[in-house]
């Protein structure tokens, strides 16, 4: 039996097949047609150890929309929550299932569940990456300004999960990347590692906005960071993304944003619906790009 092919990582795909996937995406949101159903009989799981809006729509609606169907498993209802070994789940839900969605906190949780399991799995987000993410938010880009490759994306906040996605996407369709993070919110020195000079730290989002492209930005505490709230509060209070910051991009740049996004913090109100915001079409891009990606994987 062939390995499955899994998507942990963007760096999962070379800069071609990710490109490839962005058109892909493109393409099925123009050309609806129902009697398209490649996945027809095929099944998604869906593991959430964390919430979801996006997310699990998306995956559910998708899978349905190609002619498949998605199971949603939460382990407060499954066998993983009182402690199943995670190599014996991969083994027994990949031998019933086509592919594995998995949310989680540990990001060594989907990279064990993926060398135990038959079929492809899918990081639906980390601790560490959130590489579905970075899916919509490329397509978003290319459908409404073209190829991304040369242009400069500043990410303000927090050196997160999606910041991290945001350095591989750098790598992989070379675009520069501003990172402006107070000093002790870094992206981990592990993904930095990849950076080359295509990414710079800044502590000054006004000045790592200058000649931006795109501007993005993300929630000071992440799930699984709510006790830390206030203490990032205090941390991130200059790390918001205002008409100031917007001010220093390009004329025309756009803002993104994964949500769900607070108002008031990260990102101010008349950014967040402000004319620039691209944030619900990017949203609405997570159905395209993951209905590409299951076809990828799961007809390969
Ligand atoms: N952006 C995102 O992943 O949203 P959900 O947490 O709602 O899935
Ligand atoms: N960084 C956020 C992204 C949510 C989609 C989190 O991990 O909670």
């Amino acid at each position: 039996m062939m390995p499955a092919r899994h998507f942990i990582s963007l760096l999962d795909l070379s800069g071609d097949e990710f490109r490839n996937l962005i058109a892909r995406a493109i393409y099925l949101k123009n050309n609806r047609d129902p009697d398209f159903q490649p996945l027809k009989g095929k099944v998604l799981a869906m593991i959430f150890e964390k919430s979801s809006t996006r997310t699990r729509v998306s995956f559910e609606a998708g899978m349905a929309q190609l002619g498949g169907s998605a199971l949603f498993l939460s382990p407060r209802d499954t066998q993983l929550g009182r402690g199943e070994p995670l190599s014996d789940s991969a083994k027994v839900i990949s031998s019933m299932v086509d592919c594995i969605m998995i949310r989680t906190y540990d990001h060594a949780t989907v990279e064990i569940f993926a060398r135990h399991s038959h079929v492809p799995v899918i990081n639906a987000l980390t601790d560490l990456l959130h590489p579905c993410q970075l899916l919509a938010d490329m397509q978003t880009y290319f459908e409404l300004k073209g190829n991304i490759a040369g242009k400069t994306v500043c990410w303000i906040g927090d050196g997160n999960n999606m910041c991290h996605s945001y350095i591989h996407a750098a790598y992989l369709l070379g675009f520069k990347l501003h990172i402006a993070t107070p000093n002790d919110y870094q992206p981990d020195n592990s993904i930095l590692e990849l950076a080359d000079e295509r990414v710079q730290l800044f502590s000054n989002p006004e000045q790592a906005a200058v000649g931006a492209d795109l501007i993005v930005t993300d929630v000071w505490a992440s799930m699984g960071q709510e006790e830390e709230q206030k203490q990032r509060e205090k941390a991130f209070k200059t790390y918001q993304v205002n008409d100031l910051v917007m001010a220093k991009a390009n004329e025309n740049a756009i803002f993104m944003h994964c949500l769900p996004a607070h108002r008031g913090e990260e990102v101010t109100a008349t950014v967040m619906d402000g004319e620039q915001s691209v944030v619900f079409i990017e949203a609405e891009n997570r159905l395209h790009a993951q209905k590409a990606l299951l076809e990828f994987l799961i007809c390969a």
